[in-house]
């Protein structure tokens, strides 16, 4: 297909929306690339600071919730292409406040759609590409990988909304011929990482020599891939995939939260020049995540098969570039941890 020339990348200020962003406006001089982002806690420009002053990038601070701002975004622009990353990500956070996952995952996809079917009607030459998650499909049973037929069972808030939205995705391509794209990743890691989540949690519990919360028993089992990886599969994805189909993105990694979490303090033991073992005696059992999904798998074959795309590293090696990267930036981790961070993160710990 032809080269899109302006593309919308929503979410780009968060975790993969920055690799995203990085990827596209390197490697796509000609094509202008504009990064709508509500800047909520998860979203910092901080992620984009060594590209910001090129020439073909330009950053909107927006909220896709907003109806008539979206319409005359669009309007005005002309964007040939959507990347749709914008978010609410945490599971955590969605057993807490789901009206938020409702507004920005479920209404704020509407939104964009709405928007891109006004400026493009059927025009087969534009893409609405919406990036979803393996969580909609649920727990996989025994040994079984989730494949594009895999049906959808999503279990936690988060991924209702996230299910949500892939269904009018669905419905604007079946409705009006909207031409869409979706994928559907299993756990990503690696740099800019919000310490919310799982690594980058306990890495920056691991320098604070904090306990390292593992929930439940630390069986549950999650497929994880190397964000640098997600980013590359999102560019192919964009501009080879076709239209109406969806695509699993998977790292071939499986690891049960523990096996991980031991890993990682034998890395920061390393790193840390730490006794070996140390790190290891932070890990603390505490009362586990309601409706907690027991495993992640992704079977991302037809990906692989049909065009072409493979994660490039191991968990094993994908884990040592992130810690590097935390430990060159704590800067970062310690502005991100501050503030409202911090007064979330007490009032879920007091809770546990
Ligand atoms: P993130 O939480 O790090 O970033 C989300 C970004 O969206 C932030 O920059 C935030 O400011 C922005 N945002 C939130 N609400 C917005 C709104 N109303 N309007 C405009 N911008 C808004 O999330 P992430 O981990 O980078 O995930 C990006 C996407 O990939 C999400 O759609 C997520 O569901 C999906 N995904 C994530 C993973 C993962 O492991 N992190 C795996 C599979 C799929
Ligand atoms: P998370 O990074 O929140 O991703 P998701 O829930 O979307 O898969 O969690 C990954 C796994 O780690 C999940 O099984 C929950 C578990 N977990 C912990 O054991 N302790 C923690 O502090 C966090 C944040 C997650």
């Amino acid at each position: 297909m032809s080269l899109l020339k302006k593309i919308l990348i929503t979410g780009g200020a968060g975790f993969i929306g920055s690799h995203v962003v990085r990827l596209f406006v390197n490697k796509y001089p000609d094509c202008e690339i504009v990064n709508l982002d509500k800047l909520t806690y998860a979203g910092n420009l901080e992620n984009l600071r060594d590209i910001e002053n090129k020439q073909n990038y330009r950053f909107i601070k927006g909220d896709i919730v907003d109806t008539p701002a979206m319409l005359k975004l669009f309007s005005e622009e002309k964007f040939d292409g959507v990347v749709h990353l914008a978010a609410e990500s945490h599971v955590d956070r969605s057993l807490e406040n789901p009206n938020e996952f409702v507004m920005t995952n479920i209404i704020g996809t509407v939104n964009l759609l709405q928007a891109a079917l006004k400026t493009w009607g059927a025009d087969s030459s534009k893409r609405f590409y919406h990036i979803s998650t393996d969580e909609v499909y649920g727990s996989a049973e025994g040994s079984d990988l989730f494949t594009e037929q895999t049906a959808i069972d999503p279990q936690s808030p988060y991924s209702s909304s996230k299910a949500g939205s892939d269904h009018f995705v669905k419905a604007f391509y079946n409705s009006f011929n909207l031409p869409i794209l979706i994928s559907r990743c299993s756990n990503n890691y690696g740099p800019n990482h919000f310490p919310e989540k799982l690594i980058p949690l306990m890495i920056n519990n691991l320098l604070e020599s904090k306990p390292l919360p593992v929930y439940g028993k630390g069986e549950n089992v999650r497929d994880w891939l190397y964000v640098a990886d997600h980013a590359r599969a999102i560019d192919i994805i964009f501009h080879k995939g076709k239209t109406g189909e969806v695509y699993n993105v998977g790292g071939n990694n499986e690891w049960r939260n523990i096996d991980l979490v031991n890993l990682l303090c034998r890395v920061m033991d390393k790193k840390l020049q730490r006794p070996e073992g140390a790190s290891a005696k932070l890990i603390t059992y505490v009362k586990d995540r309601p409706g907690h999904d027991l495993r992640y798998a992704v079977d991302s074959s037809k990906l692989q098969n049909d065009l072409g795309w493979a994660p490039s590293v191991t968990l094993e090696i994908g884990l040592e570039k992130t810690v590097d990267w935390y430990l060159n930036n704590k800067e970062w981790l310690s502005r991100v941890t501050s503030g409202q961070y911090r007064a979330y993160y007490t009032q879920m710990y007091e809770k546990r």
